[in-house]
């Protein structure tokens, strides 16, 4: 095999906060320096033409073999580490990873289907929820929660489980949270918020989705769904449908208070679901 089909190509979506820009312009010198020093491959910073603080940073990669290096690269983690402090950073082309053939057919047939994708840097960064406090009590856990789950990362259960907590179940009592993971690590959360009409409840899931999505987030890689039950809650079928929509084959991990009740992929969940694709 020719040399040049190992590589690889990673772009990432850059929103720099406003009067940034100098710093921003500094850390992609040292990174892209790195890049070439180290041989992982170089790298090119492309402004949007629309929107003065967006920047593409797109890596091209000698192999697969030298982006793994590079992500594990103590330099550059420490470069990354600084951007996070002033940037929002969107992994929109992940060349390492393998492709899921299915998913980019379908970003592709939206991509056609939607104008604007454009997101801001400006979100929020905590769910504070109600100002008021939770109108009704009783369900509250009490006790220390872990932010993070030191074998996996974020822990997208306790995240779920807090979000819980905010539930507006007056007339099923039937609380539900859920927290989604973005692209860039992101956590936004989401409960069922319930209505007189009944039929305007909606479920914890889609809330998480439509906040992530409101707030400018559009790669998506798992959601955590926590319920009161001894069985695991798994979403309803208008949440698995927005779920494809935007964020494709998800891991779904089902949980109660007290454990994990087991994780899914969504395409098994939705064997065969109607999308864009069918267009
Ligand atoms: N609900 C969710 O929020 N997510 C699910 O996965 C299942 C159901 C909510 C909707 C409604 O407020 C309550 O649970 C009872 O159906």
């Amino acid at each position: 095999m020719d040399k040049s089909d190992h590589r690889r190509v990673s772009v990432s979506l850059v929103d720099v906060a406003a009067g940034r820009e100098a710093d921003f312009r500094t850390l992609a010198t040292h990174v892209e320096a790195i890049l070439i020093r180290k041989d992982y491959g170089r790298m090119e910073v492309i402004r949007d033409e629309a929107s003065p603080l967006r920047f593409y940073a797109v890596r091209f990669w000698i192999d697969a073999a030298a982006a793994e290096r590079c992500h594990g690269d103590p330099d550059v983690q420490a470069l990354t580490t600084q951007l996070y402090q002033f940037a929002r950073v969107v992994h929109v082309v992940n060349g390492v990873r393998r492709a899921d053939a299915l998913r980019l057919q379908l970003d592709d047939r939206r991509a056609h289907a939607e104008g604007d994708r454009r997101s801001g840097f400006e979100r929020r960064v905590q769910n504070i929820g109600r100002p008021e406090g939770d109108r009704r009590s009783g369900e509250r856990r009490v006790g220390a929660r872990r932010l993070r789950d030191r074998s996996d990362g974020v822990d997208l259960v306790g995240a779920a489980r807090r979000a819980r907590e905010n539930a507006d179940a007056a007339y099923s009592h039937f609380k539900v949270g859920a927290a989604l993971e973005t692209g860039d690590g992101t956590v936004v959360t989401g409960c069922n918020i319930e209505n007189a009409t009944y039929g305007l409840t909606i479920c914890a899931e889609r809330v998480a989705m439509f906040k992530a999505l409101s707030e400018g987030h559009r790669v998506f890689t798992r959601i955590a769904i926590v319920a009161d039950t001894e069985a695991p809650t798994p979403p309803c079928g208008a949440c698995r449908q927005i779920l494809w929509e935007f964020g494709g084959n998800l891991e779904i991990e089902l949980a109660n208070l007290r454990e994990s009740r087991g994780k899914h992929q969504l395409k098994a969940l939705l064997p065969l679901p109607f999308d864009a694709r069918l267009l």
